[in-house]
């Protein structure tokens, strides 16, 4: 790599990232009176990824060519002719009949579903067919209705939007309490300089740490101190759009965090906990390219890659995965010299509770029988049953932090 050490780490401070924000009065009153369309959480998760600069060059709602381009390359190719890293489709849908009474406009308004609120201006918006077989089809490597991000894109309208320009005429905010995580690419840079940091480690999660997600975040640690770095900064990076049902909610998962913080399992002087804005796929591989991409905006230059990340039980096959759970590393590891000459994969074994030691360790094969593999679901059943898990499993508070999320459901 070429980018190892102190010095190069710096320049990622340098990165020019742009934001979308265009906070002008006067544009805001016209926007009141152009034809509009509601927009739901999640596109309004697309629009705060757009607009904090978390899609790099992408800087708009993708239109038919860049669409093409990610589900055929994995690529979009910006306007100065860089061709980047994109693998989901980032996309605002909308009805047939929103796009009839929008289709012959020089711009159109996106508001917030439930406010009201306008949110961005689209100048001079062009209108695609939304081909969700197809996309599903190359995204998600299955055609399964039963994948929860699958039912969902069947749900959409039957077209896309785009335009010349996005304007994004306030910042997004979602008034739940945890808009003061909401970190945008250029914030966390600056954070990271101000703690005298040397180089950026990102982690993406959607779930509550457990000891095992810990026992990866403190060896990549070790490692980047053995590499010579004096101060590394953990980005503890929590997807905060749209998950699945079953899947820990934002808040409770991030007080999970919080509690290992406070109670020093994490270090808060070593660690930056924020939100990502992005929703979740459940694409496997393809969706873990997305994850590495978006995080190089905000300056990281290692990210930790484990067993099945961004996977998911078989929607229709009971007890096996939809997605080989270490395809996941192999492709971030195929693609390390063509995309993301600025980061580095640290790829880790699966972690799993040893009994007979009392706490996760790497799984090691010729001791099978020594280890336990506890799954989210079994986690959930403990938690429910009032039950605690086996000692060394979670830190005690971020585990009460789930028990008491789960007792409050079944009261
Ligand atoms: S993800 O969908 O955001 O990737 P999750 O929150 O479960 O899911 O995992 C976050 C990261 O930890 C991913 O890189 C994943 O591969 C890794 N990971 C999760 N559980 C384990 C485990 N038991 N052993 C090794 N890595 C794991």
């Amino acid at each position: 790599l070429a980018n190892k050490g102190v010095l190069s780490a710096k320049s990622a401070y340098e990165l020019d990232i742009e934001e979308l924000y265009d906070l002008d009065d006067k544009l805001a009153e016209e926007a009141e009176e152009l034809e509009s369309i509601k927009i739901d959480e999640e596109r309004i998760q697309f629009l705060h990824v757009l607009a904090d600069g978390w899609a790099g060059k992408l800087k708009n709602f993708m239109n038919e060519t860049q669409l093409l381009e990610s589900l055929h390359y994995n690529t979009v190719t910006a306007d100065d002719g860089e061709q980047f890293l994109q693998s989901v489709p980032i996309t605002c849908h909308l009805t047939t009949e929103e796009m009839e009474k929008c289709q012959e406009k020089e711009r159109i308004a996106l508001r917030h579903k439930e406010s009201n609120m306008v949110l961005a201006i689209i100048e001079k918006p062009t209108f695609f067919a939304n081909r969700k077989e197809e996309i599903s089809a190359r995204v998600f490597g299955t055609l399964s209705k039963e994948h929860p991000k699958i039912q969902r894109i069947f749900e959409e309208g039957d077209y896309l939007v785009s335009g010349e320009r996005l304007r994004v005429l306030s910042k997004i905010t979602y008034e739940d309490g945890l808009d003061e995580y909401r970190l945008s690419p250029t914030q966390i840079m600056k954070i990271a300089q101000e703690k005298g940091a040397d180089c950026i480690y990102g982690f993406q999660l959607r779930n509550p740490l457990h000891s095992g997600h810990v026992m990866l975040l403190n060896s990549t640690r070790d490692k980047l101190i053995e590499r010579g770095y004096a101060n590394p900064l953990l980005l503890l990076h929590p997807c905060g759009g749209w998950t699945k049902d079953d899947d820990v909610p934002l808040n409770i998962r991030m007080e999970q965090h919080q509690a290992l913080i406070s109670d020093g399992e994490l270090s808060e002087s070593q660690t930056i906990l924020a939100i990502w804005p992005s929703p979740m796929f459940y694409a496997g591989p393809t969706e873990v390219l997305w994850h590495v991409a978006s995080r190089l905006n905000a300056g990281v230059n290692y990210f930790i890659v484990g067993r099945d990340p961004a996977g998911i039980g078989h929607p229709e096959l009971e007890g096996e995965n939809l997605y080989d759970p270490f395809h996941g590393q192999k492709v971030l590891d195929l693609g390390k010299d063509k995309f993301h000459r600025t980061v580095e994969i640290m790829p880790f074994k699966v972690a799993a509770y040893n009994k007979v030691e009392k706490k996760m360790a790497f799984f090691d094969p010729s001791k099978a029988a020594d280890f336990e593999f506890i799954s989210g679901s079994k986690m959930r059943k403990l938690a429910r049953d009032g039950e605690t898990p086996p000692d060394g499993f979670m830190n005690p508070k971020g585990w009460e932090v789930l028990s008491n999320f789960y007792k409050s459901l079944s009261d």
